[in-house]
């Protein structure tokens, strides 16, 4: 297998004018937001949809996933699919990311721009797509193989996600939202993988990233409690080897230091009553 490396960038997508923009189009980044993360039941609702055309996507750009296929093709299928459902996708102007999807193959941990390069046989691609509808975000990101997945590989995919359904089940109103770390490293050191600490899940709703810092590993001093309304993402990246990481010279692209590879999977969830709901549900 050889390193990844960049490809062109085709032109800029069009979003039809009918589609609400989020308030960041057009600025250099978005505003700070300094209100709470606990939402309200109608902004929750909201976030359902937006979540479920981005859970939606993301099934719809995988089916396509085969070798030859170019990660700008995948962008452009998502591309179409969310504006087909009135929701924007949230990445796309976002500090200046210039795609739809993120497209991150192999050893590229997260934020890869999807380009000219034909998927391999053997490849790991995560798709991470986040929609905008009615106000509000939904993001979820999935690992798939492209082709023939070696083994190390496909149980890194399974394991990740497993990290990330474990997590969720330990969601509860009034346990720390340090527990997420904690179960993340806990089932991540079994297998000696590498837990990335470099990019890490967030507060989201009416914004896509509010502030609120969600950790894959084990930080005891992080003192937030869960509260019934807080809606998060849980996105926890692993790697056969470092999860250490550094970012291409386009400023986005970022790979593990020894090009060792990387699954990540991620939901939106709201804490519940009882635990948390996957608002990032087809
Ligand atoms: N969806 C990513 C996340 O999980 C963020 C992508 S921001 C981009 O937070 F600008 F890289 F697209
Ligand atoms: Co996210
Ligand atoms: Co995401």
């Amino acid at each position: 297998m050889s390193p990844i490396q960049p490809y062109p960038v085709s032109p800029l997508r069009s979003v039809p004018a009918s589609i609400p923009r989020p308030p960041y189009i057009g600025h250099l980044g978005p505003e700070t937001y300094t209100g709470p993360d606990v939402q309200p039941p109608d902004v929750i609702e909201r976030m359902r949809e937006a979540g479920r055309i981005a859970a939606q996507a993301i099934a719809e750009t995988a089916r396509h996933i085969a070798p030859g296929v170019t990660t700008d093709e995948l962008d452009a299928i998502a591309h179409e699919f969310i504006c087909d459902h009135g929701a924007y996708p949230s990445t796309l102007g976002y500090r200046g990311f210039p795609k739809s999807i993120c497209a991150s193959v192999n050893e590229v941990i997260c934020h890869g721009i999807p380009d000219a390069r034909p998927l391999e046989d053997g490849d790991l691609v995560k798709i991470d797509i986040t929609c905008y509808k009615n106000g509000v975000h939904g993001d979820n990101c999935a690992s798939f193989g492209c082709g023939d997945l070696d083994q190390a590989s496909a149980d890194l995919a399974a394991r990740t996600r497993e990290a990330m359904d474990r997590a969720i089940k330990a969601v509860k109103p009034g346990r720390q939202l340090n527990v997420i770390g904690r179960v993340i490293e806990a089932y991540a050191n079994r297998f000696g993988y590498g837990i990335v600490r470099d990019y890490t899940g967030h507060g989201v709703h009416t914004a896509f990233h509010s502030g609120l810092i969600v950790l894959h590993h084990d930080e005891p001093r992080v003192k937030t409690v869960l509260e019934p309304g807080l809606t998060i993402t849980i996105e926890p990246m692993l790697t056969l080897g470092s999860p250490r990481s550094h970012v291409w010279e386009d400023g986005w692209t970022v790979v593990t230091d020894d090009l060792s590879r990387c699954a990540q999977f991620e939901q939106t969830i709201v804490v519940t009553n009882d635990g948390a709901e996957i608002l990032t549900t087809p």
